[in-house]
């Protein structure tokens, strides 16, 4: 089998065998096929495209490319989840606990953050004492006698999807349904679950821009996961404002805390009693989502979901004293509105680069990120603001920092002088 004629074969828009997909991840990741000819097929697959099976061999084979967890002496349904780039996004950290609390097994891995704020593990850190450097066994251990253990992303985790994410960054060939969803989908199912719920973000500052597109990747990654005997179910979520208020590590771990107690922001807890309610019934918790849901609800009233959340943190270094003195930064600045009107719109990706001005996320991989700092929203689209009200503060210990955000906040906000009703938060969901 050579290279060139794979090029070739999807260069005149024919379909690839499963053997020669094979062939160039393996060829790939292994260094004897180039950067020149991966790019080339790149180039041809984003023209051409891949049909289903053709997704779904490209999945099996980054999936395969390096470690896949074994989680099957967990007694269990693992049920996953994943976000496609939301900007503070804190339902991670809420929904493990809420759905472990249920009685379903998380053995979730999960990243550090390039960008906006940190990745979920970053968040966990601002906690003092967390850690998340467990061996695979003491991650076992753990979900078997707590319900729930977070552990850091191996290195080997789907190598073929890191090296060709890198270069597709570099050859315009990202946006491409079948290489977003297997890209996303490789490192999930690698990770070990049994099943999988994802949350689709659609809107101006997601991948996908419109209703339709959305539609389209989510069913994509769900057709992958169904294939592979792994039940996915996607939920299209609206991302026209950044999610629930806070935006920042300690921030948003205080955000998940205030919402498992029962006084969080409502789009944050609706949300995350649907995408919970689906993992509790795909964990066979429940019959129906909408028993899920129940389960979910009833445990966050209960204190059952709050309860687990101190084991999880404590199991893994953190401590109650530790939740309630969470790091603070010395200069919280409001940002107060120059006109009046109702807030239409909150650009996500134009507030996550303040926070990360502030110091809450990384510019560089080796950036050392503030875990006090971030933003507060205090308003949210519909809400009619007065001149001279506050929008939302800034948290940093980096003075120097407030006045590019405190633009860029101002920015992100589009105020109207006509009453605004929110788009649903949920759009559709997938299975
Ligand atoms: N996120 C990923 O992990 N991969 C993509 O291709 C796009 C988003
Ligand atoms: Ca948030």
């Amino acid at each position: 089998m050579r290279m060139y004629d794979i090029i070739k074969s999807k260069r005149d828009g024919h379909v690839l065998t499963t053997e020669e997909i094979d062939f160039f991840i393996k060829g790939y990741t292994g260094g004897e096929i180039p950067d020149y000819q991966a790019s080339a097929l790149l180039m041809a697959i984003f023209i051409n495209k891949m049909n289903k099976e053709e997704t779904v061999a490209l999945t099996q084979a980054m999936m395969h490319s390096g470690h896949v967890m074994l989680l099957d002496s967990i007694p269990g349904i693992k049920v996953d989840k994943h976000s496609t780039g939301g900007v503070g996004d804190t339902t991670t950290l809420l929904l493990g606990p809420m759905v472990a609390a249920c009685g379903v097994p998380v053995a979730k891995m999960s990243g550090r953050g390039l960008g906006h704020t940190g990745g979920t593990i970053d968040k966990l850190e601002s906690i003092k004492g967390f850690h998340v450097e467990l061996t695979t066994e003491e991650f076992i251990e753990q979900v078997k006698s707590q319900g729930i253990a977070v552990i850091g992303q191996s290195k080997n985790i789907a190598p073929a999807d890191k090296k060709l994410y890198a270069l597709r960054d570099v050859t315009a060939t990202v946006d491409n349904i079948s290489l977003i969803a297997g890209s996303i989908m490789s490192k999930k199912l690698a990770a070990g679950s049994n099943a999988i719920v994802l949350d689709v973000k659609m809107g101006s500052g997601a991948f996908m821009k419109t209703l339709e597109d959305a539609k389209e990747l989510s069913k994509a990654m769900v057709d992958i996961g169904n294939s592979m005997n792994r039940k996915t179910i996607a939920v299209i979520t609206n991302m026209d404002q950044p999610l629930g208020l806070a935006i920042g590590n300690a921030l948003e771990v205080q955000e998940a805390m205030d919402t498992l107690k029962g006084h969080g922001p409502k789009d944050l807890e609706d949300l995350c009693i649907t995408l919970g309610g689906l993992m509790v019934y795909l964990g066979k918790k429940a019959l129906s989502p909408q028993e899920g849901e129940q389960r979910i609800i009833e445990n966050l009233k209960n204190g059952n979901a709050y309860a687990k959340f101190v084991d999880f943190v404590t199991a893994q270094g953190g401590s109650i004293e530790a939740l309630e003195s969470l790091p603070t930064a010395s200069y919280i600045e409001p940002v107060n509105a120059i006109s009046e009107g109702y807030v239409m719109h909150i650009a996500s990706e134009e507030i996550g680069t303040a926070a990360m001005h502030l110091g809450a996320g990384r510019k560089t991989i080796d950036s050392v990120i503030d875990m006090a700092s971030g933003i507060v929203l205090n308003k949210k689209v519909g809400n009619f603001v007065k001149k001279g009200e506050c929008l939302a503060y800034l948290h940093t210990n980096d003075k120097s920092a407030l006045v590019e955000a405190k633009i860029s906040v101002l920015n992100a906000f589009s105020l109207v002088n006509q009453a605004v009703v929110p788009d649903p938060l949920i759009q559709a969901i997938i299975e």
